[in-house]
């Protein structure tokens, strides 16, 4: 069957830059505390420095979260049934896709990513492992409304979540995210996400800061995509990479720390930082269990089975759309 087409979503201005990007980064260098969305590492230059973090001994997730698909393959494709249609929300390289589709006999593929190029890429590589299942590839944002491919308008759904993603986003965006999805996957749609769990300071600010400094360069590198594609003039060395932990949001929160007084333009217009100032560009939050099942359950899914890990603490959540009720 192969890949069917690619569908984009995206929309670009006259020199192809994603006009949402341009708009965040002047929105966000603004603001009294600067910060910047992080779905913008996600150029072809950050989304490998981000594969590249995920084979890191320190990013514990990934590891993680493949060990749980592989050990639980069999539970969680009894749970979910087959012949549904995946939906995977940042599908990436699509690394842990295969565990699933071994798994659960799909009867298509629908992995939704910003990044075109590694969208195209890792399709390619799954319809020549998954002959018989039918790809229908879609370049968007999948924290926007995203239109899914009408040939997969009456299977039955599973969106696939994984990696925790969910924690890059502060709780009221989302459940907006969650809620959006739960009304474009449909009534008796599933949700398989990934969660990581809060746990050891030290364990979790070394996965964000590795010794090596890939995580370094994947949030320097925002800096170096605002200079090649807003034409900014940002002096990138003269930043560094900040991993905290934040107890009161438990989150891991990333920063881009100015190590001077800098003036640099961006379209030609003028900023300035102070000293010390940072530019916030990432929130990882952790969640316990109790929290993970309130998050679903605000966004409209009711979590049916969690399959966790205890060292390093990593859970995944297969949850059911819930039914509409008028009253408790
Ligand atoms: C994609 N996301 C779930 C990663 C995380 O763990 O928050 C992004 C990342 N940032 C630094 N390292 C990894």
């Amino acid at each position: 069957m192969g890949v069917v087409r690619n569908l984009r979503q995206v929309a670009a201005d006259d020199v192809g830059v994603d006009i949402a990007f341009r708009a965040d980064v002047h929105a966000g260098l603004a603001q009294r505390r600067k910060a910047i969305p992080a779905r913008w590492f996600y150029d072809a230059t950050g989304s490998a420095l981000f594969e590249d973090i995920t084979a890191l001994p320190e990013y514990y997730p990934t590891r993680s979260e493949t060990d749980l698909l592989t050990r639980h393959a069999a539970d969680i494709a009894s749970a979910i049934g087959p012949g549904r249609a995946v939906v995977e929300l940042g599908s990436g390289s699509s690394t842990k896709t295969p565990l699933l589709l071994d798994a659960i006999a799909p009867a298509a593929y629908v992995p939704v990513d910003i990044s075109g190029d590694f969208l195209r890429d890792s399709a390619q590589a799954l319809a020549a492992r998954f002959p018989a299942v039918p790809i229908y590839p879609v370049e968007a944002d999948f924290t926007q409304r995203v239109e899914l491919p009408r040939e997969i308008c009456p299977l039955p759904k599973l969106g696939f979540f994984p990696g925790s993603t969910i924690g890059n986003m502060v709780a009221r965006t989302a459940i907006d995210l969650l809620r959006n999805w739960r009304a474009t996957l449909g009534d008796g749609s599933m949700m398989l996400i990934g969660v990581d769990r809060i746990k050891d300071i030290g364990i979790l600010e070394r996965a964000y800061d590795d010794p090596t400094g890939v995580t370094a360069a994947f949030n320097l590198n925002l800096l170096e995509r605002i200079n090649r594609e807003l034409g900014g003039d940002i002096a990138v060395e003269n930043f560094s990479h900040r991993a905290v932990w934040d107890d009161v949001h438990a989150r891991v929160e990333m920063h881009l720390v100015a190590a001077c007084d800098m003036d640099f333009t961006i379209d030609g217009r003028a900023y300035h930082m102070a000293k010390g100032e940072t530019i916030h560009s990432e929130n990882s939050h952790k969640y316990g269990a109790r929290d993970a099942n309130l998050l679903l359950r605000a966004g409209g899914w009711t979590p049916i089975a969690t399959w966790d890990d205890a060292d390093p603490a990593f859970a995944l959540i297969l949850a059911e759309a819930t039914e509409f009720r008028s009253a408790p």
